[in-house]
């Protein structure tokens, strides 16, 4: 018996930073995903294949981690495959041990709900990474976009039709744990300064929820641009990001900002469809790298089994 499993990668829209003090955030699935494949074998240890070297400890653990939980001693032969590389910062980390989960679940015949994937998920990013919201666990394992508070203590769908977003990758990869620490050395030099930005942050994303599913772009554009600046007075941002943000508003999109901890990674920018290739080839021209993506795009799900 074989399983196959996908889980989508993520954007951060808007909040970012500031969920890890728990204060609230958005996210999107995106289509870009990653997939795992199961069998059982007669091995005496289990075979993994994760090319993507930084996933391979996410998909050894979760294997030993399950096994233990539900006391299994059978093999599995593991093979994971991904739409996009761990580099450019879509989440394939937290899509891998979701998706793991889920195939492993379903090839034991455990009954694991949606939550208790999310939970597992994330203990085991926490054991690993050591910090995070969980927001990209979230996003791999219920798609669409959320509403999300840390620790999945609120994990709200919004009812959106349509995300028509641009995604420009910098060409760095940023180290989240680092960038997670630089903030909370600014935030114990300068706490009153950090505490006003990351309320500024979260009514933003509190207006951006009500926007969005009003599908107000123009709205939601300014409330992103104004999110990028705060994201700039924390010191995550980088000239490449800017540029490349600046050279997406000049170009005409309703709004820009990095995606993610910053220093590096994606941004995004919300366009008019008529405005997309305009956008593009301006971030293009400033050494961006457009990645082709859909977002709010389901979660989890099997492919095969
Ligand atoms: O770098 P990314 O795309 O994994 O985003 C990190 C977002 C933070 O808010 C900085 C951290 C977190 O876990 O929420």
């Amino acid at each position: 018996m074989r399983v196959k499993v996908s889980a989508p990668g993520k954007l951060m829209l808007l909040g970012e930073h500031a969920v890890v003090y728990g204060y609230p955030c958005l996210v999107t699935a995106v289509d870009k995903r990653i997939h795992v494949e199961v069998e059982k074998i007669e091995n005496e240890k289990d075979i993994i294949d994760s090319p993507q070297v930084k996933e391979s400890r996410f998909v050894e653990e979760s294997i030993n981690f399950f096994k233990k939980r539900f006391d299994i001693t059978q093999s599995v032969k593991f093979q994971t495959n991904g739409d996009f590389s761990h580099r450019v910062g879509l989440g394939s980390s937290s899509a891998v041990t979701v998706a793991t989960f889920k195939a492993l679940s379903t090839i034991f015949g455990k009954n694991l709900t949606l939550r208790d994937i999310f939970d597992l998920s994330y203990q085991m990013t926490l054991k690993i990474q050591g910090v995070g919201s969980g927001f990209d666990i979230a996003a791999a394992v219920f798609g669409k976009t959320l509403y999300y508070l840390k620790g999945g203590e609120i994990i709200e769908p919004l009812l959106v039709n349509k995300l028509p977003l641009v995604v420009g990758y910098s060409g760095r990869k940023a180290d989240t744990p680092t960038l997670i620490k630089k903030v909370a050395s600014l935030h114990k030099k300068k706490r009153k300064k950090v505490d006003e930005i990351f309320k500024k942050m979260s009514s933003l994303v509190e207006l951006a929820k009500a926007v969005i599913e009003r599908q107000d772009f123009e709205k939601l554009g300014q409330l992103v641009k104004e999110d990028h600046r705060l994201l700039r007075d924390l010191e995550v941002s980088t000239a490449k990001l800017d540029r490349m943000v600046e050279a997406a508003t000049s170009a005409g999109a309703e709004g820009a900002k990095l995606s993610g901890a910053g220093g590096g990674d994606c941004m995004i920018a919300l366009v008019d469809e008529d405005k997309r290739s305009l956008v593009e080839k301006a971030i293009e021209e400033v050494g961006g790298e457009i990645i082709r993506t859909e977002a709010n795009v389901e979660g989890v799900r099997v492919e095969e089994q």
